[in-house]
């Protein structure tokens, strides 16, 4: 992100941004509104607010404004001063974030909070447990914390040959894509769950796609399809190394609702409090775009990872290039204005989500929501029953008996009966991976029989030879 306030400066080209951030505004204070209870706020001296991903303004200093006017006017309705709160404000972004020019810039006037410089991923944990009230991150979480590996590889059927993301590429590199997303969102959720109070609330803002076909009409897409046609073009002229622009690829994914939805409710420590698009957020933007602002929208918060890949002294030609493409393609700007392209998501963390206390060596996600749950009846149980074996994940029946075994072409295969099984359902499974898989059953007594009538005992191999009638 480009940092400082010159021409090429995000927080002289993010407008975009902010139009969606404004809009959101609205939908944070009814949140407010409507799920800050007074024992949350009544019971904490300070309430802390974090902004996830905040570059370097002005719209995180609008948004977190807006969140605390909201509380304080929270406080006031439900019959309480507005002056006993403190506010803590958290700005986090990468530690290579501008944070001289976020701190130089912060509203002197009227700035009812205490900041301060959170740096660092938000893919891992950031605060201590419990102590967020308020998380916001705009336009951040569809930042990946790396490209996909298998997109840049020539031998993989992912290569994203020319191409810059997985928009309007093909369904491999997608995949590729989405799967990176769900890893990242994962570790995400699951470092705010730790990290907000219960009852605390985070909003998310985030471009997202009602579909292929639309968001090839997103003006999302289209800004950065005529940099993938710059690029190419500076390649086949020589002016850039092919096989480099072949393999560039930038580290964010544009998802779906249901994909946000499924991650959201797969990790269960929230509840969807509102998930619903930013209407007017793009509208009539980009018919006000001319082609150089077009090229500013995507080299401010791109250029830093493209100085890195290409070498600095690509970038002017790389954007004038850009300009270029961009002023004899206006229209294909233009006509992108009337979609829908980002998403507000308002989550609420642990009212109906309990983590539970497992055993050190359960390898079950240790958060359960209420409906998942029953209320035990009677007294606490002195013995408590063995959690069954996983592997990967999956919970393994448990085996009564081993059969015979017999020899299948090279391998051992044994009959098992199972414990959830009638005895005469048994499974033949490879010896090999029972093995593998229970090592502590006791097999020593079971005597394999060869193909040729010898006996061999299965563990020792150990050849017995049968008795002669
Ligand atoms: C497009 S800017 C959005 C800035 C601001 N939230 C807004 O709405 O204008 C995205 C910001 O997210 C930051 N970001 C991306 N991945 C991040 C991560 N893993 N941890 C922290 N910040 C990240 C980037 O450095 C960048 O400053």
């Amino acid at each position: 992100m480009n940092g400082g306030d010159g021409p090429t400066s995000y927080s002289h080209n993010s407008h975009y941004q902010g139009e969606g951030v404004n809009v959101s505004k609205q939908l944070i204070s009814e949140a407010i509104s409507s799920n800050v209870s007074l024992e949350h706020i009544s019971s904490v001296e300070t309430y802390h607010i974090a902004d996830l991903g905040c570059s370097v303004g002005p719209n995180t200093f609008s948004v977190v404004q807006n969140i605390i006017g909201a509380v304080e006017h929270k406080l006031l309705g439900l019959g309480s001063s507005s002056n006993v709160l403190d506010f803590q404000v958290s700005f986090n972004d990468h530690v290579s974030n501008d944070f001289n020019t976020l701190f130089a810039s912060l509203p002197s006037k009227g700035r009812r909070y205490f900041a301060a410089g959170v740096p660092g991923s938000f893919h891992g944990r950031l605060f201590p447990k419990a102590s967020l009230h308020f998380v916001h991150s705009s336009y951040a979480v569809h930042w990946l914390s790396q490209v996909p590996y298998e997109v840049k590889d020539e031998t993989s059927p992912a290569w994203n040959k020319g191409k810059v993301f997985s928009i309007g590429a093909k369904p491999e590199v997608e995949e590729a894509y989405s799967a990176q997303f769900a890893k990242d969102m994962e570790v995400f959720l699951q470092a705010r769950a730790e990290e907000v109070a219960v009852g605390g609330l985070m909003a998310l803002t985030l471009p997202y796609t009602k579909g292929p076909v639309y968001v090839e009409q997103a003006l999302f897409y289209r800004l950065f399809h005529i940099l993938e046609l710059a690029l190419n073009d500076m390649a086949d002229k020589g002016r850039l190394d092919e096989v480099k622009v072949n393999s560039f690829n930038l580290p964010i994914y544009i998802p779906s609702m249901q994909e946000i939805q499924k991650l959201v409710e797969r990790n269960g420590s929230y509840t969807i409090e509102k998930i619903q698009p930013l209407t007017s957020a793009a509208k009539g933007f980009s018919s006000r775009l001319d082609a150089r602002q077009c090229s500013m929208i995507v080299r401010a918060p791109m250029e830093g990872i493209m100085s890195q890949y290409f070498g600095s002294e690509t970038i002017d030609e790389i954007f004038e290039k850009y300009v270029e493409i961009a002023e004899v393609n206006s229209d294909f700007v233009a006509q992108s204005a009337a979609l829908t392209e980002d998403l507000f998501v308002l989550d609420r963390i642990g009212t109906v989500a309990y983590r539970m206390q497992l055993p050190p060596e359960a390898k079950i996600h240790n958060v359960f929501q209420v409906s998942q749950l029953k209320a035990f009846q009677g007294d606490s149980p002195l013995l408590h029953t063995p959690l069954p074996p996983l592997h990967e994940g999956w919970v393994l029946s448990t085996p009564v008996q081993v059969l015979q075994a017999c020899r299948i072409q090279d391998d051992w295969e044994v009959p098992v009966q199972w414990a959830d099984a009638d005895p005469s359902d048994t499974t033949w499974v490879p010896l090999a991976a029972f093995r593998a898989l229970y090592p502590s059953f006791e097999l020593e007594d079971k005597l394999i029989l060869q193909e040729g009538g010898g006996v061999v005992d299965s563990i020792t191999s150990r050849v017995i030879n049968r008795r002669q009638n």
